[in-house]
């Protein structure tokens, strides 16, 4: 069975009703999925999975959040990631969307293969949640 990673920082809940529907997509389409907040997440277990899903918010200043997301994911830096697949989503206040332009183009640098991307401002609307769930299949359908 195909093992999924879903990997998020929340403060305020955005980022986990985001989260929670891309888990529901890469269930449907078949995957085991273990779904976490950052601060409880094993990095070996993480790295081991078919595909990951991380989410943040935009925070200071528009980048990722950086007490926890931002050096859980400098981990992989240094790794052969090859390709593997990875889904980035998350919420911003007024940015537009650019902290995850930016993380899109740094996770490529490690190596990963960025299938899709989902940024929202603030509260997901039923639709975004939807296109959640779509993100979760494409990143199951692209391992
Ligand atoms: C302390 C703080 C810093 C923030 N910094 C930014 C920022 O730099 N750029 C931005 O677009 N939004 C910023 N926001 C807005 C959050 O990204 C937005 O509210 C998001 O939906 C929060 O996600 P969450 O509910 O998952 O915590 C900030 C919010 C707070 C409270």
């Amino acid at each position: 069975m195909k093992k999924i990673s879903v990997i998020y920082w929340t403060q305020w809940g955005n980022v986990e009703a985001l989260a929670d529907a891309v888990a529901k997509g890469a269930k449907g389409a078949g995957a085991e999925v273990n779904i976490e907040q950052v601060s409880d997440a094993n990095f070996r277990e993480v790295k081991d999975c078919d595909a990951i899903a991380f989410g943040s918010p935009s925070m200071d200043n528009n980048q990722i959040e950086q007490q926890e997301m931002e050096p859980f994911v400098d981990k992989f830096k240094l790794l052969p990631n090859d390709g593997k697949p990875i889904v980035l989503f998350g919420s911003y206040g007024w940015d537009e969307g650019k902290f995850i332009r930016d993380w899109e183009a740094k996770m490529k640098d490690f190596g990963f293969n960025v299938v899709g991307k989902l940024a929202v401002k603030e509260t997901p609307t039923e639709q975004q949640l939807e296109e959640a769930k779509k993100l979760g299949k494409l990143l199951v359908d692209s391992i």
